[in-house]
C-alpha cells in the first residue's frame, strides 16, 4: 500500500471513530431519554383517569379520605412500590405502600429527594439494590385549572420493560454505527479516486517545472562552448556526491535544478566576450562574473526554479573566501553550491571543449587536491575523491544519450518518487 493510500485509510479510520463516538454519544443519550418519557408514560397511564373532580384534596370527610386510601392502596397492587396523595401544600391527604417492597420504600426515603411543586410533571429514576425505580410527581388539577394536589409514586420498572427499553437503544445505536461504517467504506475509493486526480495535475504542473528547467539549461549550452551533456554530467556527477554525503532528498533536487542552471545568467553575456578564444582581460572578466548576478534575476521570475538559486548565486564561491560574488567562507556557503563547485571543475578539466583536450583524470583529482581548503571544501572533496574514479568511468565510457537517458532516471527517482 502506496504512502498516500496509507495516509488516506488512517484519516478515514479517524474520521468513522470520531463519527461513530459522537453519534454514539447522541443515539444513546436521545435513547435514554425517550426510554425515560415511555417509562413516565407507563407509570401515568393509569392516572389519568384521576380527575380533581374525584379527589377533594382539601377538607375531606372521613369517608373520601378513606376513598383516598382505597385508590392509593390499587395503585399498589399494580406496578407501584408507593403512592402518596398530597394537598397543594404539600400535605400528605392519602398512602400506600406495597408490603412486598417495603424494603425499597425505605431505601428510597434514605436518599431523600423533594420535587419542585409547580404545574409541570417531574420524575427521576433511582436505583434501590438491584432494581430500577422512577419516581413521578404528577400535579392534580381542579377543573378551573388550579392545582388541587399532587400525586407521588414510586413506580418498580420490571426488568423485562427495562430490557426490551435497553435493547431499543443499543439496536438504535447499532444502525447508526453501521450506517456511518458504510458511508466510510463509500468514500474510500471516491477520495481514492480524488486523489489520483490532485496527483496527476500536480506531476503534470511539475513535469512542466523540469522541462522548463531543462529548456532553459539546454538554451544557455547552446550558446556557451559548453554542451548540454555538460548540465547533464554534473547533475549527475552532484547527485551522486550528494547521495554519498547523505543530503535530503529536498537539497538533492535543489542541486539538480542547480547543475541545469548554474550558467544560466550567461545568456545575458555578449558573444565577443562570452565565446573569446583567448584569456579575457580584467574589464571583460567583470563583465563575465556578472553572469551570476543576471542569473539570479532570471531565477527570480520563477518561484519553481528558486530551488535552483542557492548553486546559481554561489558556484563560483570559494572555501577560502576568494571567489565572487559575496566573498562567502567555508560553511556559509551553502553545501549545494560547495558541491556544485566540485563537480563543475572537475567535468570542465575531463570534458573535451572546442578550445581544449581533455585533462586524464588523475592530474584532473591532482587539481582538485591542490585546490582543497582554497577552493574547495575538504570534506566534500575528500568524499568525492571516494567515489570519482568509478564515476568517471562509468560517465566518460557512456554515450551522451544514455547520460541524457541515466540523468532522466534519477529526475524520476527524486522529482516523482510516486510514479
Ligand atoms: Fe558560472
Ligand atoms: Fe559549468
Amino acid at each position: 500500500m502506496s504512502g498516500i493510500h496509507r495516509i488516506i485509510l488512517y484519516r478515514l479510520l479517524a474520521a468513522w471513530v470520531a463519527v461513530s463516538v459522537l453519534t454514539g454519544v447522541a443515539v444513546s443519550w436521545m435513547g435514554i431519554r425517550k426510554m425515560d418519557s415511555q417509562l413516565v408514560a407507563l407509570a401515568t397511564a393509569d392516572l389519568e383517569r384521576l380527575s380533581a373532580a374525584s379527589l377533594p384534596l382539601l377538607n375531606q370527610t372521613e369517608l373520601q379520605r378513606r376513598a383516598l386510601n382505597d385508590l392509593a392502596t390499587d395503585f399498589v397492587r399494580q406496578h407501584f412500590i408507593a403512592v402518596e396523595f398530597r394537598d397543594r401544600n404539600r400535605n400528605e391527604v392519602a398512602a400506600a405502600v406495597n408490603p412486598l417492597h417495603a424494603d425499597i420504600e425505605q431505601e428510597l426515603r434514605r436518599q431523600a429527594y423533594s420535587f419542585p411543586l409547580d404545574d409541570d410533571r417531574h420524575y427521576r429514576n433511582f436505583s434501590a439494590g438491584d432494581q430500577t425505580v422512577l419516581r413521578i410527581l404528577v400535579p392534580l388539577k381542579e377543573p378551573a385549572g388550579g392545582i388541587a394536589g399532587y400525586f407521588e409514586g414510586t413506580f418498580l420498572i420490571d426488568q423485562e420493560t427495562l430490557d426490551e427499553l435497553r435493547q431499543d437503544v443499543i439496536t438504535t445505536l447499532l444502525v447508526v454505527v453501521f450506517a456511518v461504517t458504510l458511508t466510510t467504506i463509500c468514500l474510500y475509493p471516491v477520495i481514492l479516486s480524488l486523489n489520483r486526480d490532485v496527483i496527476r495535475y500536480s506531476n503534470d504542473l511539475l513535469k512542466g517545472n523540469v522541462e522548463l528547467m531543462e529548456v532553459l539549461g539546454s538554451a544557455i549550452a547552446k550558446r556557451d562552448s559548453a554542451t548540454n551533456v555538460h548540465n547533464y554530467r554534473v547533475a549527475s556527477y552532484a547527485v551522486k556526491l550528494a547521495e554519498k554525503l547523505g543530503l535530503e532528498h529536498s537539497e538533492i533536487r535543489d542541486l539538480v535544478a542547480g547543475a541545469f542552471l548554474h550558467d544560466v545568467g550567461k545568456i545575458g553575456i555578449s558573444d565577443n566576450i562570452l565565446l573569446k578564444p583567448a584569456p579575457l582581460d580584467e574589464q571583460e572578466f567583470e563583465i563575465m562574473r556578472s553572469h551570476v548576478t543576471l542569473g539570479v534575476d532570471i531565477l527570480s521570475k520563477s518561484e519553481w526554479l528558486q530551488k535552483a538559486r542557492d548553486v546559481v548565486e554561489y558556484h563560483h564561491e570559494k572555501f577560502d573566501g576568494s571567489g565572487y560574488l559575496k566573498g562567502l567562507v567555508g560553511e556559509a556557503i551553502p553545501v549545494t553550491a560547495r558541491i556544485f563547485a566540485i563537480v563543475d571543475v572537475f567535468d570542465a578539466l575531463t570534458s573535451r571543449r572546442p578550445y581544449k583536450e581533455p585533462v586524464p583524470f588523475a592530474e584532473a583529482m591532482g587539481i582538485l587536491q591542490r585546490g582543497v581548503g582554497s577552493h574547495f571544501d575538504p570534506r566534500l572533496t575528500k568524499a568525492f575523491a571516494g567515489i570519482a574514479e568509478s564515476l568517471y568511468l562509468e560517465i566518460s565510457n557512456t554515450p551522451d544519450d544514455a547520460v541524457e537517458w541515466r540523468l532522466q532516471e534519477l529526475i524520476k527517482r527524486y522529482f516523482f518518487p510516486d510514479r
